[in-house]
Parts: C-alpha cells; structure tokens; sequence
C-alpha cells in the first residue's frame, strides 16, 4: 500500500494583531545624557517625552495595557541625588500630566511597593489613580519600586493569609489563582516585552508575567525611543509565530 505523504499545511508565520500588552524597560537615559556631555539626570528629564510618545502610540493602536518600568527596587543603590531627582521628577510628571491622561480615557496605575515613597508621593499617586479608575482606553501602569521577585513573595504571603484564615484551601491554589494575588490580576497576559539601551536583561522585572512573552532588545536609549521604534518593535512582534508549546503546523 501506497503511503501517502500529507501537504504540510499552509500555515501563517504573523501575527496579525497587535500585543494586546506591552511592558518597557526604559533603560539607557544616563547613557544618553553623558554622550552629550551632560549629567546623568538630564537623561531622566529627556526621557519623560519618550514615555509621552509610548502613551500616544498604544492609544493610537489599540493595545490595552502599557507597563513603564519607571524604578527597580534596585534603584534606591544609586547615588542619593540621582535617585532624589527621580523621586521630584515622579511628582513633577505626576502633576503635569494626569490631567491630559484622564482627558484621554487613560487608567493609571502605579505598580510597586510604594511604602517606600514620601507621603507626598502616595497621595498623588492615590489621587491619578482614583481620578482615572473608571477609564477604559488604556491601561497605564507604572512600575516604581517593583521588583519581580516582590511580586511573587507578596503574592505567596497574602495566599499563606487566606489560607490560614480559611478564606481559601491551599489545594485550591493553581496558576490562576496565583496569578489573581499578583499585582498584574486583572490585566490580559503579557505579549511583548520591549527594553531600550541595548542590555539583553530583566533586571528583576515581570517574573511570573514573562512566562511567555515575546522579548525585543533595541540599542536605542530610552530619551531616543519614539512613536517610530515603538512601531518597529510592534512589527517585529508580528513576525513571531507563538507557539505556546505546539509545532508550527497546529497555529493558525
Ligand atoms: C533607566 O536609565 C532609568 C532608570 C533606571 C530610572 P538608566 O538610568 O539606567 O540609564 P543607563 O542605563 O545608566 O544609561
Ligand atoms: C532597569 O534598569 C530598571 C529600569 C529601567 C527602571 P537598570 O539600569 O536599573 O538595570 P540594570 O541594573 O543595569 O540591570
Ligand atoms: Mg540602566
């Protein structure tokens, strides 16, 4: 008997829609400024329009969740200046722009451990976030204070909570419901991860979250990254094929 030798079936190799979340490392903004013979907070400064541009363009196109990483848990080791003119330049942007965020159906969020930041700081985080809660254009969340390895542990201790208080059966708990202690509950998985200044690192950012998404590296520093390169990354997410563990030919 003949055996016959099946036609492999056409499969697409894109994606036709966009990442319905995106998450950046804005790295590269100290990089930046000292080539221009600057001080490193320049950099920080420059790269506020950068996080502008990024907003714009996930608005423009649809996607539903943007995650910055703004400060690693990491940052407090820097300098003490340098991390003082970050702590006003969060203020400063806070002031200047939740107003324009809300106008734009914008929803913030600031993603962290914020026992750490001055009172000030956590009453106008408070403040955006109640202003823009019932916005549904964009999910905007800012990581300030967060790290990765934090996110599981807070996770992990609030489940051991419930547990003892019988809120919840430790049999019960599986990735979902892990997932719904992490501080990302509620947001659609993570699709793209994008970092500027061209180190191929998480540096302790979306752990749990990373699990399968897509990374794109680009040398461009953070202050450099504009609606263009955004663009550019989308369309190299789109030539990925994400097979979530399956073969080529059972996408399609
Ligand atoms: C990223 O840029 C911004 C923050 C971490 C706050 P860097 O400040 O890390 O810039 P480089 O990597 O030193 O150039
Ligand atoms: C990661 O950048 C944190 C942010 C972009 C906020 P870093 O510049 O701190 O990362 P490492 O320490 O070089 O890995
Ligand atoms: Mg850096």
């Amino acid at each position: 008997m003949e055996i016959l030798e099946k036609e492999p079936v056409a499969v697409s190799n894109s994606i036709p829609t966009n990442p319905q979340h995106v998450a950046i490392i804005m790295d590269g903004n100290g990089r930046w400024a000292k080539q221009k013979g600057k001080l490193r907070t320049f950099g920080h400064k420059a790269g506020v329009e950068s996080v502008r541009a990024s907003v714009r363009y996930a608005r423009k196109n649809g996607i539903s969740a943007l995650t910055l990483f703004a400060f690693s848990s990491e940052n407090w080791k820097r300098p003490k200046d340098e991390v003082s003119v970050l702590m006003e330049l969060f203020k400063l942007v806070l002031s200047s722009e939740v107003k324009k965020l809300h106008k734009n159906g914008v929803r913030l969020k600031v993603i962290g451990d914020l026992s750490a930041f001055d009172a000030s700081l956590v009453k106008k985080i408070q403040a955006a976030e109640i202003l823009t809660q019932n916005n549904t254009e964009l999910n905007l969340n800012i990581a300030a204070n967060y790290g990765g390895r934090w996110d599981i542990t807070e996770a992990a201790k609030k489940i051991a909570v419930d547990v003892a208080k019988g809120r919840l059966l430790a049999e019960d708990v599986d990735e979902s419901v892990f997932d719904s202690y992490t501080s990302f509950a509620q947001l659609p998985d993570l699709d793209l991860l994008i970092r500027t200044g061209g180190e191929e690192r998480i540096s302790n950012f979306l752990l749990w979250q990373c699990a399968y998404a897509e990374f794109y590296f680009t040398d461009i520093l953070w202050p450099d990254f504009n609606e263009q390169a955004f663009a550019d990354a989308i369309s190299a997410y789109k030539d990925r094929q994400r097979r979530f563990g399956k073969i080529s030919e059972q996408i399609t």
